[in-house]
């Protein structure tokens, strides 16, 4: 067989630790003798034929970067199926017989597009907002988590000062991973999520009673449930009885959780997905997504993965509503 080569490229929303995972592939592809290319900003460089030759060299430095070293994007022309031809034309034209994709859900869904019209892929599982199947951890999800853990301590201690209310809107897209943990690491009286969706007045209660007991409330509010924490507030200033409700305080946290240095788990993380990767490829095992089993990686067919949402686990979600009592 002649001499392998593979693309590379991250899309969706960034998530620290995807540089680790392009290094990962990077110098674990250049060992096995292939060529290695990086494809600018996800599927729109693929469309536009935008592709470099990644060596050894090129990825240094970057493990300790948070962003992607390949730049990401949103690219809607790339789920038609004109768009998909012309990301496998630029493919073809440069002889690329592998490409590794690294991004969460939709990233994944235009992975398993091409898997299905032959080419050999191979998705890694990234995006801070931990709803893939397939993997018991996403990639980004440990430093985004770090991030909202922190800002909730420090509201924490202003919310003790002034006895407040504070309404705090985490990100996860449709998902309420994040809130969720963050929230029961982060000690909040009250944690709103979409998989649980409460009327708005079951909320107001819950913050009333919590308020009550502790002269303080920390809500964490999941960004995809109803309105958000802005909706909540609209909400409390137009029911509130007291004056601590109508005036409380709505901290969005937005993209500061998806920047910055990633922790060591997901430098590890990525590193060894990366290395799955390689592997899977090497394998001819394509058209898979590599994520974490246990302690282990491995991978999952993309049929199982595409157009599919993981939710929290109900042990956990109950969990939450025990200890904020
Ligand atoms: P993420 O991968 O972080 O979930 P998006 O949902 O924005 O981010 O998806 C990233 C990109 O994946 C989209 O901009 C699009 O190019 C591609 N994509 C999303 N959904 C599909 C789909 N159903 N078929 C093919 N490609 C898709
Ligand atoms: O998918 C990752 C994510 O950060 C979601 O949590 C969030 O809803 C979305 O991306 C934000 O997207 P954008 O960066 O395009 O505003």
């Amino acid at each position: 067989m002649s001499r392998r080569r593979i693309a590379i490229l991250t899309s969706g929303g960034d998530a620290p630790g995807m540089n680790a995972a392009i290094r990962a592939v990077t110098r674990a592809g250049v060992e096995r003798g292939w060529e290695i290319w990086g494809v600018q900003n996800g599927f729109r460089g693929l469309i536009a034929g935008n592709l470099d030759r990644l060596g050894r060299r090129e990825v240094g430095g970057i493990m300790q970067a948070g962003g992607t070293l390949l730049g990401s994007a949103r690219c809607p022309e790339f789920a038609t199926p004109a768009g998909q031809r012309e990301a496998l034309a630029s493919l073809e034209a440069l002889g690329i017989d592998g490409l590794v994709v690294i991004g969460g859900n939709g990233s994944q869904q235009g992975s398993f597009a091409l898997h299905q019209q032959g080419l050999p892929v191979v998705g890694i599982a990234s995006t801070i907002d931990n709803d893939l199947v397939g993997t018991d951890i996403t990639l980004g999800v440990d430093t985004a988590l770090n991030v909202v853990l922190e800002s909730l301590d420090r509201i924490r201690t202003t919310a003790s000062s002034h006895h407040r209310v504070f309404l705090v809107e985490v990100m996860g897209r449709h998902s309420g991973y994040l809130a969720l943990m963050a929230g029961i690491a982060g000690g909040a009286e009250v944690i709103v999520l979409p998989e649980r969706d409460p009327e708005p007045d079951d909320v107001l209660l819950e913050i009333r009673e919590a308020y009550r007991r502790k002269d303080l409330a920390v809500v964490v509010v999941a960004e995809g449930w109803r309105r958000g924490a802005v909706g909540l507030a609209e909400h409390l200033r137009a029911n509130a009885a007291r004056v601590d409700e109508i005036r409380a305080r709505v901290t969005i946290l937005g993209h500061v959780q998806r920047g910055g240095a990633p922790t060591y788990f997901d430098r590890m993380l990525g590193t060894r997905f990366g290395m799955e990767a390689v592997d899977c490829l090497a394998r001819g095992e394509a058209g898979v997504l590599v994520g974490l089993h246990g302690r282990l990686t491995g991978s999952t067919p993309l049929e199982e993965v595409a157009g599919k949402t993981r939710s929290p686990e109900p042990r956990i979600l109950a969990l939450a509503e025990l200890l904020a009592r």
